[in-house]
């Protein structure tokens, strides 16, 4: 019941103020975003953007629960969201629901999300159906990287807006409560926006959409490797933590710390 409460309440900001997202894939991390934003994805880009994979195809369902235990761990606010990895659904809706069951009941999360829009629609039904929300995610879908040949922005064509729009109202007839779009022009993102009675969440497609989602490493400035166009970096963390580093470094070789602040002392007899 808590658990579709947050989940309601993110499906009512429909036509509101816009829903904030970010994704988190720690406790910390979670503690710290949770008084400000309305949910937190476990995105399966924790593949990624922690363990060093190539793309989002090397995280796994135990990835994903372990990720998500530490997440709601940290949470007290937030609805959270959390990635069905590659593999766990594809092959069938019962696959499907049998996953979403294993990564609900041992994360305690509010919802999962999965990749795909007309060919996942029974899918997304059965899960909803067994009373586990779900949000949906359209448009450019990262774990189609290899079938597509690289991460390709969708709806430029007219044949390609077609698709997206259909994706669009199929993910929101199979039952879920939001969906996120990625990778799409302002335009098409703006219809489906306005088509939908579900809260778009956009991320590389406008803010033309309900909320926005964003990589919290991306945000924070943490990202080594490439930052698509579509980021905006609110900080810089990797220069702090060079930094940091450096002065440790530094500190260590010249033995300026430890200093008596930092050591401990034989204890004082009392009395
Ligand atoms: O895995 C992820 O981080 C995501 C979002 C960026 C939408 O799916
Ligand atoms: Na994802």
């Amino acid at each position: 019941a808590q658990s579709h409460a947050r989940t309601e309440a993110i499906r009512s900001a429909k036509g509101g103020e816009p829903v904030v997202c970010l994704t988190a894939y720690t406790y910390p991390v979670a503690k710290l975003l949770d008084p400000h934003v309305d949910l937190l994805l476990v995105g399966d880009s924790v593949a990624m953007v922690l363990h060093g994979h190539e793309n989002t195809l090397g995280a796994t369902m135990d990835m994903m629960i372990l990720h998500g235990q530490a997440v709601m761990r940290g949470v007290r606010n937030a609805c959270v969201v959390v990635d069905m990895p590659a593999g766990s659904y594809e092959d069938s809706a019962e696959q499907a629901l049998a996953c979403a069951k294993r990564i609900f009941e041992e994360t305690h999360c509010h919802a999962v999300k999965l990749e795909g829009g007309m060919d996942m629609a029974d899918r997304i039904a059965a899960i909803v159906k067994a009373g586990i929300p779900v949000m949906g995610h359209i448009g450019l879908q990262p774990q189609s990287v290899e079938k597509e040949g690289g991460y390709k922005i969708k709806g430029r064509t007219d044949e390609s807006a077609a698709k997206l729009l259909a994706d669009a109202r199929a993910v929101e007839q199979a039952g879920a409560f939001s969906v996120v779009i990625e990778g799409t022009i302002e335009p098409l993102a703006a219809e489906i926006t306005r088509i939908l009675s579900i809260p778009t969440i956009g991320i590389g497609a406008s803010a033309a959409c309900d909320g926005q989602v964003l990589v919290i490493d991306d945000a924070i400035g943490l990202t080594i490797d490439r930052v698509p166009k579509f980021v905006k970096e609110y900080a810089d963390l990797r220069n702090e933590v060079a930094k940091a580093a450096m002065s440790y470094a530094a500190e260590v070789r010249a033995r300026a710390f430890p200093t008596a602040d930092h050591v401990f002392r034989k204890q004082t007899p009392k009395g």
